[in-house]
């Protein structure tokens, strides 16, 4: 296959209108809309990489519950090969529930459920051009064994990536060796200052010996290819719901990469894609084809400049 894609899988729940803070006190808060959508960034990865055309495989855990049985649904119409997926008979499916504000800022709130029994030992040694891990902190039996999983698949020759997201502990503690054994490392700007601990985190990650690309939002993303700082700036759209965003952009840009090699044309069609995807509620109901995708790259400002 092209891609495998290991990590997370739950539905979001997705309210929009929502007041800052609800009131309790057993009241009943009525908001704007509510959605329930495919969620979790691995799984809206490959989603995202599937509607892209890639052939693509998901190594995750779900529980035997209801939540479990609409994730594997909705990707294995998606045309995600489900097969690595496995399901704790005892421990939930993880869920999320979304608090969307209008100006695009979100509450995100997790019960991990089964996320922290899945480890490397559900990783299939499958042939797979590239392997891409998401959601680090939330899978700590997985991310202690990532190390060995990433240096296995690149030894058979194949590339890697890793998209952390975010650290709800606060701790953002990735060993050297792992950011070594990743191809890319693909955060959002928040995350990179984390996980560097340095208000200048291409430079920081690079060192580590990968090539870092920091999702920024509506100004698209930015990467550091040896002493060349390469931006992508997609075209102005006006968001309904962010969610997945970067998920999303994760997924064009791998596509990109795995069907041209060619770091440019990555970054544009990650662009695409991420800001295509904020087209509607949720992380996967308007991620785009790979036609709508190039389409789109072909708006995608790409500008360079050596690193100062
Ligand atoms: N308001 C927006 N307008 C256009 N594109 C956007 C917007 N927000 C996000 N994107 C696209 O989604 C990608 C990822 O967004 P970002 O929010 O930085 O990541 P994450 O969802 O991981 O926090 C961006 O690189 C961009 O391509
Ligand atoms: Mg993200």
């Amino acid at each position: 296959m092209d891609l495998l894609v290991v990590g997370d899988a739950n539905p979001d729940v997705l309210l929009s209108g929502a007041p800052a803070v609800p009131a309790y006190g057993q009241a009943e808060t009525l908001v704007e809309q509510g959605v329930l959508a495919l969620g979790g960034s691995a799984a809206i990865v490959a989603h995202g990489a599937a509607r892209l055309g890639l052939e693509v495989g998901l190594a995750a855990m779900v529980g035997r519950d209801a939540a479990g049985d609409f994730v594997l649904d909705v990707l294995k119409s998606a045309g995600v090969d489900i097969s690595a997926c496995v399901r704790h008979e005892s421990l939930p499916t993880a869920l999320t529930v979304c608090l969307n504000q209008d100006g695009g800022d979100r509450a995100i709130l997790t019960a991990p459920g089964c996320l922290a029994a899945f480890g490397p030992e559900h990783v299939p040694a499958v042939a797979a051009r590239h392997v891409h891990a998401a959601s680090y902190f939330l899978q700590p039996r997985l991310a202690a064994g990532l190390p060995e999983v990433f240096r296995a698949v690149r030894e058979q020759g194949a590339s890697t990536s890793l998209d952390t997201n975010d650290d709800p502990s606060g701790a953002w503690s990735v060993p050297a060796d792992l950011l070594a054994r990743c191809t890319f490392v693909l955060p959002n700007q928040a995350e990179a200052v984390a996980l560097s601990g340095s208000a200048d985190p291409l430079p920081a990650l690079a060192a580590s010996g990968t090539l870092p690309v920091v999702k920024a939002g509506r100004d698209g993303c930015v990467a550091l290819a040896g002493d060349e700082l390469i931006s992508a700036r997609p075209p102005v759209v006006e968001p309904v719901d962010t969610v997945g965003a970067g998920d999303s952009f994760d997924a064009g840009f791998l596509a990109g990469w795995l069907r041209e090699g060619d770091l440019r044309a990555a970054l544009a069609l990650g662009a695409a894609a991420g800001a295509l995807s904020t087209r509607g509620a949720g992380g996967v109901a308007t991620q785009p084809t790979l036609a709508e995708a190039t389409a789109l790259a072909r708006d995608v400002e790409i500008t360079s400049s050596p690193i100062a």
